[in-house]
């Protein structure tokens, strides 16, 4: 039997790899989004590199009502749950924005899941909610830090929220005939990823960041491109190899394998417990200097970049133990550096034909 699988926020960047993944194995996928930060283009994108005319609807997940005809219309076995805002800076000048949208619609998610019973629901979390490690590679079990802003918050927040729903519907379950509103059993995964990067080898989604990108690659590919004169290296003076932080930049599509995973566990029953978290990196710290370098390896162009202070904010550095994932999920990243970043350059030369986002 076929199962469906609603992507909340199936036109952004990693809802669209994901959507492709999951009909790659087998999975029915219905989109919703409400194109706050992304196209059609996205969508047609998903539809022209898996040949299905993948439902979407245009919708925005914090309305109840339209989530209430969502569910309605078709039966659910899990849902993936990414539409949310995500630019730290945008955050910190607009908290009940972030939190309205960001929780409010996970909140709506939810509501629609136990009371349709939906087998689970995988949330896209952050390896935001680590901070600043105390020790490297942080592992699941390392403590969340402090949220140094709403963006960062709500991911903390949205992952108690699932958990204590996985919770109270195992209660619910047990207490069965309170109409307390619960079909079934809920499960759920949290997905914490570190640095998405690179774009489907189709050049037919990839990341569309608006505006001035915020993000590192993005910024890097524009700048190889010559839409931007330089890079500004955040910070030199890190006590780390080069003196530039380190991060955990993963594979887009390689981070999609890892949702379709966590779904097919869910459905499975393979869980070890209802409500599991899970990193998802590849285990390897990368500085920014190598990233500049390695794209101008893929791209055969000169990035100009020039180090200046540090960003407030930033953590000097942090990258996934990526054990429980293999151990658990089967899953490990895949793709190489150098292939994801001439995956992202020829996603830049494609896109400057596409529509940005408004
Ligand atoms: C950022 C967010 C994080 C979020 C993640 C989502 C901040 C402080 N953190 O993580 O909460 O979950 O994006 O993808 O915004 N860099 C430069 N020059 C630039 C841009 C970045 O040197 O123009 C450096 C940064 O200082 C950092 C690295 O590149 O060392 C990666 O930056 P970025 O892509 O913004 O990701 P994070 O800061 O790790």
């Amino acid at each position: 039997m076929k199962h469906t699988v609603l992507v909340t926020g199936g036109a952004g960047y990693i809802g669209s790899h994901t959507a492709v993944e999951l009909i790659g194995a087998g999975f029915d996928v219905v989109i919703v989004d409400n194109l706050s930060n992304s196209t059609l283009a996205a969508v047609e994108g998903v539809r022209r590199i898996t040949g299905v005319e993948v439902p979407f609807v245009e919708a925005d997940c914090t309305d109840a009502a339209a989530m209430g005809e969502i569910f309605g219309r078709w039966n659910f076995a899990a849902a993936i749950h990414f539409a949310a805002f995500k630019a730290v800076g945008e955050s910190i000048e607009r908290p009940l924005m972030y939190y309205r949208n960001n929780v409010g619609s996970f909140i709506a998610l939810l509501e629609m899941a136990v009371a349709h019973g939906v087998e689970g629901v995988v949330f896209s979390s952050s390896a935001t909610v680590y901070g600043q490690p105390d020790a490297l590679p942080v592992t699941e079990l390392s403590p969340r830090k402090p949220a140094t802003s709403p963006y960062g918050a709500s991911k903390q927040i949205c992952e108690d929220i699932l958990r204590d729903t996985v919770i109270s519907s195992d209660l619910r379950g047990r207490n069965a005939g309170g109409g307390l509103g619960y079909a079934k059993k809920l499960r759920g995964i949290a997905l914490r990823y570190f640095n998405p990067v690179g774009a489907h080898r189709s050049g037919l989604i990839g990341e569309l960041p608006r505006g001035v990108p915020g993000n590192i690659l993005p910024f890097i590919a524009q700048t190889a491109a010559g839409i931007r004169s330089e890079l500004l290296v955040f910070g030199g003076d890190y006590a780390t190899p080069d003196g530039t932080a380190l991060r955990d930049y993963i594979d887009v599509v390689d981070l999609a394998r890892a949702h379709v995973v966590a779904v097919q566990r869910i459905i499975g029953g393979g869980q070890r417990s209802d409500y599991e978290v899970f990193n998802i990196g590849t285990g390897r710290p990368v500085s920014v200097l190598e990233l500049v370098r390695g794209f101008e390896r893929a791209s055969g162009e000169r990035v100009p970049f020039r180090i200046v202070d540090r960003r407030a904010g930033d953590v000097e550095a942090v990258w996934a133990d990526t054990s429980l994932a293999a151990s658990e999920l089967g899953w490990r990243s895949e793709c190489s550096l150098d292939e994801t970043l001439s995956s992202a350059w020829a996603w830049q030369k494609s896109a400057s034909d596409l529509p940005n986002p408004s």
